[in-house]
């Protein structure tokens, strides 16, 4: 059957299910209805999400789970995470509870900055394109006035405009540079429509100006756009103990503080372990910016160029003894929003801020780096003790159950036994087998 089509986007929603199952499926009817089963019974929220994207067919799911126990700034939280690793909530957790022993996490918001660029060429010299900015700066400022209202109201909006060259990386390649506050929203539309109007107002100029000629006149704007690198928007997270109170029933607490400094240094020095250690910590970044309608793209890819700004890709994470005190902490570039895009559309988007009793941006940011560093705590703490896959294997285990369709008498005794033995995958199915050939 021909799998090319036009005017998918056209199809019913029915229509579309059936073109992909009868294309792609040897059972179509099952494919169907596992599929419809995904539907919500209720018609309008399953409305509301069909609108979210085009071509929707059903949803996907992922669990929600709850991270309690975070004192962040002498506040308890608990923190709503939607991510898939069986290991992650429960890590988060332990971390969290951990933490709130010895006083809690601090975290501070450093600033706020947002930026956007619009890139264009112009096939005249610096000096003239200089000057025709210099000399109508207030203008791109005043053309947007009408729209930035409402964003002046909430206390944000243009901060900065400035005219960069580099024609030294690329021929004739200039940009706007625009900096922008934007209080409580993350604030992508309110940047991306000052660009698109500062592009008009750019283009119009040269377009007017009579001391240009032709190829000066046809300015080309090539994109206006929001940056998801926001190294000016920065919250800091840290805990701080005295290197005696990391002591718990296995561990010696110098030992421990030391390894754990040493783990750090190594994700510091060496790349290939600094991108699984911030993997780690985008564990925990990740699954609350997803659970509050954040832009996860956005933020990991900001993130990860963060890591990378002394031109070596590195640890986001930093540890510490200084006379007998043990610190961990993280600096990292986070553009949340409370308000605005899906926060006030997705019903879970909702009910996750409402437990976070409706933080501001700048908490959320407090909120969400804590969760980074808890997670990156908890991991390696247990890759320095027990590693990982103790933990990782328990939490996993309920997932092979569900795989094998274990009965309720199986899970209790599945569950029972690995509580003694080493959990595999080929231990669980060995063991699975086991009880079933008993039965037999
Ligand atoms: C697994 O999802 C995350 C870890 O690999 C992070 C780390 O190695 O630090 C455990």
């Amino acid at each position: 059957m021909d799998k090319a089509v036009s005017g998918f986007s056209k199809l019913s929603k029915e229509e579309k299910i059936e073109w992909i199952s009868n294309r792609y499926f040897s059972e179509p009817g099952e494919a169907i209805s596992l599929l419809k089963n995904y539907w919500n019974a209720d018609e309008k929220l399953q409305k509301l999400h069909d609108d979210f994207i085009e071509n929707t067919i059903t949803n996907f799911y992922l669990p929600l789970g709850i991270a309690p126990n975070f004192l962040i700034n002498g506040k308890t939280y608990t923190v709503p995470m939607a991510i898939e690793e069986s290991s992650v909530v429960a890590a988060a957790s332990k971390a969290a509870k951990f933490w709130a022993e010895r006083g809690g996490f601090k975290a501070t918001v450093l600033n706020t900055e947002k930026i956007g660029q619009v890139h264009f060429i112009f096939k005249g010299t610096t000096t003239k394109v200089g000057k025709l900015f210099t000399e109508n700066k207030k203008l791109f400022f005043e053309e947007k006035e009408n729209n930035t209202k409402n964003m002046q109201k909430r206390g944000g909006g243009i901060l900065d405009i400035v005219l960069n060259d580099k024609t030294d990386l690329l021929p004739n390649y200039y940009q706007l540079h625009a900096t922008f506050e934007t209080k409580d929203s993350m604030g992508a539309n309110f940047i991306n429509s000052c660009l698109e109007q500062f592009a008009k107002t750019l283009k119009r100029l040269a377009q007017e100006n009579t001391d240009f000629n032709e190829e000066e006149k046809a300015l080309q704007v090539v994109m206006s756009i929001l940056s998801n690198y926001v190294p000016n928007c920065i919250v800091r997270a840290e805990v701080s103990c005295k290197v005696e109170e990391l002591a718990d029933k296995k561990t010696n607490p110098q030992e421990f503080a030391e390894k754990f400094v040493r783990a750090v240094q190594i994700a510091e020095v060496e790349p290939y372990r600094a991108v699984t250690h911030n993997k780690g910590i985008m564990n925990g970044i990740d699954a609350v910016v997803l659970a509050t309608g954040n832009d996860f793209r956005a933020v990991e890819a900001g993130i990860h160029a963060y890591a990378s700004k002394s031109g070596k890709y590195t640890s986001l994470s930093h540890a510490k003894i200084e006379n007998g005190i043990f610190s961990f902490w993280m600096e990292i570039p986070l553009a949340l929003g409370t308000v605005g895009g899906l926060t006030s559309l997705h019903p879970l988007v909702k009910f996750a801020l409402e437990m976070l009793e409706k933080p501001s941006a700048k908490e959320l940011m407090q909120i969400v780096a804590v969760a980074g560093l808890a997670q990156n705590f908890a991991a390696l703490r247990s890759l320095t003790t027990t590693g990982i896959q103790e933990g990782h294997m328990k939490m996993h285990l309920g997932n092979i159950i569900n795989q094998f369709e274990a009965t309720d008498e199986e899970r209790v005794l599945i569950v029972n036994h690995f509580e003694h033995n080493a959990v595999s995958h080929a231990a669980v199915v060995d063991y699975i087998e086991s009880l079933r050939k008993v039965k037999v």
